[in-house]
């Protein structure tokens, strides 16, 4: 990522630190907001808040009518990554560089703080965008994050990833698992600030797929990172995939097909901006993180 990309990134993820930090606090019953803290506060590339601050500042939106619902898809994105960890889930002991969420609370208190966190993020987006955002924007928003949140989303992504260990899948069903396990999320960062931004279909369509290859690339760039590198550098335990025979880009194609692909999705998600006149240096910065980190894995 260019400098310019960095530092505009890094104001926009500590911004996003801050506000995650004060709108969970800890009362009674103090462990249920000890174990949300925990992992919500446990640094992460803050990449789909940023994105989605990214977005609305394209069109114009202040960072204070986006922070809520940034804040939100990095309350579901921090769900989501605390029940994959769980020991019925992926099983994974590492999680940002520390212990699992369930490691340190236990496995009902995880699951909980999964769920609290899942609940507390549409909340928050009610309660802090119902006097700044038209309600008609903020119901579009909502609907957009129960789509990534549920069935219509990670739920599916995850379920038929679980349900094809150890299987031949086909393309088709691993592109399922990439559109609805990761890319979903993507779509809900970067639309929702487009919406926030009131853009035409047009310009929605077009995000959206840029969202889509997007979070193919990195869910791909994801599989490789596990196969090539090593707890201190992803932060999670690596050769997991393989343990388990998870069905994977990797797996099926093999690594170096795997990295053609995420230079391939990068190009099309470049294609899309430059057609589309989408001046952003996160966008750019992002993919080229992807397309840079794939030429250094070995
Ligand atoms: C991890 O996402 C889950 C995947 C979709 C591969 P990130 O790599 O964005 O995780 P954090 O937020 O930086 O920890
Ligand atoms: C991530 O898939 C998708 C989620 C919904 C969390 P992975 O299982 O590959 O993510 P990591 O490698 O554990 O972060
Ligand atoms: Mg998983
Ligand atoms: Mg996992
Ligand atoms: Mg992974």
């Amino acid at each position: 990522m260019k400098e310019i990309a960095k530092e505009r990134f890094n104001s926009f993820r500590k911004l996003v630190e801050e506000n995650l930090d004060k709108c969970i606090q800890v009362c009674y019953p103090e462990s249920i907001y000890e174990s949300m803290r925990y992992s919500l506060l446990a640094g992460g590339k803050r990449l789909r808040p940023v994105l989605a601050i990214e977005t609305a500042s394209l069109f114009n939106i202040d960072i204070e009518c986006v922070m809520p619902i940034a804040c939100a898809i990095e309350m579901l994105h921090c769900q989501s990554l605390i029940h994959d960890d769980l020991p019925c889930m992926d099983n994974d002991d590492y999680r940002r560089g520390k212990l699992s969420n369930h490691k340190v609370f236990g496995e009902s208190t995880a699951t909980l703080a999964g769920d609290a966190l899942l609940s507390f993020a549409p909340k928050l987006i009610i309660d802090k965008s119902s006097e700044i955002i038209p309600p008609d924007v903020v119901l579009k928003i909502l609907k957009e994050f129960f789509i990534a949140a549920g069935v219509d989303g990670i739920i599916s992504g995850q379920i038929v990833d679980i349900d094809s260990e150890k299987k031949k899948i086909s393309e088709k069903t691993l592109n399922f698992i990439y559109e609805y396990k990761t890319a979903k999320l993507f779509k809900l960062a970067i639309r929702s600030g487009a919406i926030l931004g009131g853009v035409n279909q047009k310009m929605l369509d077009e995000l959206t797929l840029f969202a889509q290859y997007y979070g193919h690339a990195f869910q791909i760039y994801d599989d490789i990172l596990d196969v090539t590198s090593t707890l201190e550098e992803i932060g999670k335990t690596p050769g997991k995939d393989a343990n388990v025979e998870k069905s994977t880009f990797v797996s099926m194609f093999g690594i170096d097909e795997a990295k053609k692909q995420v230079l391939f999705l990068c190009e099309q998600a470049c294609d899309i901006l430059k057609n589309n006149k989408i001046n952003s240096v996160i966008f750019e910065g992002v993919v080229s993180d992807l397309s840079e980190g794939i030429k250094k894995c070995s």
